[in-house]
């Protein structure tokens, strides 16, 4: 292993009802707050009046951030910034899905700096302070409650990228499974998918001594595996949606990256091909995954066989190391398209006219991915082979 360290400040609130922990929460950050969700899922699913009965208990002014887009946009943040420097927010509450978190994160950040808050996406200045903030999850799938990472996307320059701080942790998480029985059949399948991908961008790893680690990610896989069709034909199955809510923050809280660093790389593609279409997150990331593992499979073969044996029961006798590893590759995504997730681009009616656009808007920092460094040709190859 890597030498590493490992902080999560992050305080996760999990169960039936703990809505409820908002009241004793909330009060220890201050008596202004703003309050930001999307376009309207926790008004329709009573969630938005039960967090406001919760913060008219304690007394507090209550601001209003609506509308936080899916792929959330910079214009939004600028909103929130505004809202937070001119009223004097304290605290700021996401309630709603990663695209929300995010874009509060981007927001707690941006309230704390002179310039404009999209300097401090591209990495143009660095975060020094933030406002605290705490999130009600009401969507299992980014792991964005209780990560410090946020995605922001620029839709007049169409780029999106990642940034994020060891000041932008959310203070608390509130995850009540049955604040995610109304998510649709696709985004419930979106946030499986991308809980997977998170695991597999950690799992394809360079060669160290991690065997635990690779247990954690292979257990995590079966049992969203497991979890998954059941899952989509029983949407308001309590135990169902914990397991997929305790999957999706564990995917994405470090703690399955101690001691080594993952390759991310699809990620990168992903965030440059819904830059330019503003497709669903994991909905991109369904299409690519299985093109960029057949496109680096030589890198390590030996990682993907281990794979294709341990999370996709494939049977090794009488195959090379390369036969099962791609057999692995063909039963996810089989199992990607019996869940009902996109297979191609075209699915979302892409085709090559930008695909010069999308590999120029990865290659932006240059070479990535830490499994395989990709330079522009590979970005294509794979671009391509997802049409
Ligand atoms: O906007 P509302 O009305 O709330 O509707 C949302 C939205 O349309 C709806 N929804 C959420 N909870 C619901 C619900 N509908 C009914 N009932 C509920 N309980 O679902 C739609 C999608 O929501 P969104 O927040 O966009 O989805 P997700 O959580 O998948 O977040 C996607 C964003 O996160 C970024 C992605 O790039 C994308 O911008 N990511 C963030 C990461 C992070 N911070 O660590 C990592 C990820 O890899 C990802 O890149
Ligand atoms: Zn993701």
């Amino acid at each position: 292993m890597q030498n590493f360290t490992y902080v999560n400040p992050t305080k996760l609130i999990f169960g039936k009802d703990q809505v409820e922990q908002l009241k004793t929460e909330v009060p220890h950050y201050g008596k202004k707050v703003l309050l930001v969700y999307g376009g309207g899922s926790i008004k329709r699913s009573g969630l938005y009046d039960q967090v406001l009965g919760q913060l008219n208990e304690i007394n507090v002014e209550v601001f209003e951030l609506a509308g936080v887009e899916p792929n959330p946009r910079i214009s939004t943040v600028r909103k929130g910034v505004d809202i937070c420097k001119s009223e004097n927010i304290d605290f700021i509450l996401a309630v709603g899905g990663g695209s929300v978190i995010d874009c509060t994160k981007a927001i707690a950040a941006g309230a704390k700096y002179d310039g404009d808050a999209w300097d401090l996406v591209i990495r143009k200045a660095q975060v020094e302070d933030a406002l605290p903030f705490g999130t009600v999850l009401t969507l299992a799938a980014t792991g964005s409650e209780m990560n410090s990472g946020s995605v922001i996307t620029n839709w007049e320059t169409k780029e999106k990228y990642g940034w994020g701080s060891p000041l932008t942790f959310p203070k608390f998480s509130i995850l009540d499974p049955t604040n995610t029985f109304t998510v649709p059949k696709d985004h419930t399948i979106y946030g499986m998918v991308d809980m997977m991908s998170h695991v597999f961008e950690q799992y394809f790893h360079q060669p160290t001594n991690a065997p635990l680690q690779d247990r954690f990610c292979e257990s995590l896989l079966t049992t969203v595996i497991e979890t998954a069709p059941k899952m989509i034909e029983d949407l308001e199955n309590y135990e169902l949606r914990e397991t997929i809510l305790y999957a999706g923050t564990i995917a994405l809280n470090g703690s399955l990256q101690m001691g080594y660093r993952g390759d991310w790389a699809t990620h990168n593609i992903e965030h440059a091909v819904s830059a330019v279409y503003d497709i669903p997150h994991a909905g991109g990331l369904a299409i690519l995954f299985p093109n960029w593992m057949k496109h680096v499979l030589s890198e390590n073969v030996e990682r993907f066989k281990q794979l294709a044996i341990r999370v996709f029961d494939v049977d090794p006798e009488g195959k090379s190391d390369e036969e099962a590893a791609l057999e692995g590759i063909s039963r996810l995504r089989d199992f990607w398209s019996s869940l009902g997730a996109p297979s191609r681009l075209a699915d979302y009616d892409i085709d090559d006219s930008q695909i010069e656009t999308m590999a120029d808007k990865a290659m932006v920092n240059g070479e990535f991915g830490n499994f395989k460094k990709l330079n522009r040709e590979d970005v294509l190859a794979i671009l391509r082979a997802s049409l």
